[in-house]
């Protein structure tokens, strides 16, 4: 398979390497507005060769995956889809609605806007650059989809069985849905804890004291402080409606903490801890749903955006899918989409919803295939 990269850092890189351990054949081409990070890329073995533009890095590629600074991410993914072909485009940004946005605004043909499916990994590090890439650092990953109703099924296909060979998870939410999600576990905590260090920091360095020997909950809920701040510049700017909502309900939340701190009412902040720890115990236990694998066969119509409509709906609906495999009929007019679910009830519940958007759906039995 022919892969191209548009900006080779930590993510881009650690593609090129899992690329390289874990796809067959895997050709790699990349792109970066930097000749030194196209240099170490090139002496990690992340990429096989340097392009000098993005639209020779993605002639003749199947997938391109642009990983620059959510900021660049709009032009990058543009300038990917302009150069035609039939390459499967996605990012890797941690936002999403802008860079929907940005393909949705541009005057592409419908033949190329639909090769865009948004993405991102839920993996990575607080280092940049290439030099901390690793070929497992997608192992076990959710890895968010974006498709929409424009999304070909055939690019869909390719992608999610690239991601799912470089080890992640692929799962299919909404891009707003992802923004927010991605507002209350990841960008509100960064905010957080750039604002604990900033409040201990004023507070210590006011006093002239040193940091005393803090036990770990000062550490672990700061982290993430000050991690790369352009990228993260970019992240706040491009999602700010949906973290501006988040920092409004935590305020509100800050100011019910502190009125019942001033009336002393300790069996209110009891209650309050014990509900914290419900709801973590909930949070936890979740994330370790999983379950028995069942297999389902839809019949659809073969046409832009039906594989992104049932992976939505089931994604939204909290079903996960594991493998697809699409198998178009000889007339190319319909198909049947094969979904690998997990879950004690995900087969049940993934045929009434496909079923509701009006494609028949079959469990399949282990003794059908026989
Ligand atoms: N770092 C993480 O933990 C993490 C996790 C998930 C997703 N992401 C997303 O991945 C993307 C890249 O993050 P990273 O951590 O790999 O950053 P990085 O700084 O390690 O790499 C970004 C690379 O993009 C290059 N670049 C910048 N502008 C460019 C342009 N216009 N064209 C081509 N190359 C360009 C830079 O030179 C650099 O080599 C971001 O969009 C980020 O939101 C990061």
């Amino acid at each position: 398979m022919n892969i191209a990269i548009i900006g080779v850092g930590l993510i881009g890189g650690s593609i090129g390497l899992a690329a390289h351990e874990r796809l067959d054949g895997a050709f790699v081409r990349g792109f970066d507005a930097s000749d030194a990070a196209l240099d170490a890329a090139l002496e990690r073995g992340a990429i096989d060769e340097r392009s000098d533009s993005a639209a020779s890095a993605v002639a003749g590629a199947e997938l391109c995956f642009v990983c620059c600074p959510v900021g660049a991410l709009g032009e990058a993914v543009l300038e990917a889809l302009s150069a035609g072909g039939d390459c499967a485009v996605s990012d890797v940004g941690s936002t999403k609605h802008a860079v929907l946005e940005s393909v949705a605004a541009a005057a592409l043909p419908e033949a190329d806007a639909s090769r865009f499916i948004g993405g991102h990994p839920l993996s990575g590090a607080e280092a940049s650059g290439v030099a901390h890439a690793r070929a497992n650092l997608f192992e076990g990953a959710t890895w968010y989809l974006t498709p929409t109703d424009r999304t070909s099924g055939i690019h869909y296909d390719r992608l999610y069985r690239a991601i799912s060979a470089l080890g992640a998870r692929a799962a299919a939410v909404p891009a707003d849905a992802h923004d927010r999600l991605m507002a209350t576990v990841s960008h509100l905590p960064h905010v957080l804890a750039n604002l604990l260090v900033h409040q201990a920091a004023g507070t210590l360095l006011e006093e002239d004291q040193a940091l005393p020997a803090t036990g770990p909950s000062f550490r672990d809920a700061t982290r993430v402080a000050g991690t790369n701040p352009t990228l993260w510049r970019d992240i706040l700017l491009t999602n700010r409606e949906a973290i501006e909502a988040e920092l409004g309900a935590y305020a509100d939340a800050l100011d019910r903490v502190r009125s019942t701190l001033r009336e002393s009412d300790g069996d209110e902040l009891v209650h309050w801890i014990e509900q914290a720890r419900g709801d973590r115990q909930r949070l936890l236990e979740l994330d370790l749903a999983g379950g028995p694998v069942s297999e389902l066969r839809l019949s659809v119509p073969n046409k832009p955006g039906i594989v992104a409509q049932v992976a939505l709906a089931l994604g939204e609906a909290g079903v996960n899918i594991v493998d697809m495999a699409l198998y178009p009929a000889p007339d190319m007019q319909s198909g049947a989409i094969a979904l690998w679910v997990t879950g004690e009830h995900g087969a049940e519940r993934a045929v009434e919803l496909v079923e509701r958007l009006g494609y028949p759906a079959a469990v399949v039995d282990a003794g059908d295939e026989a």
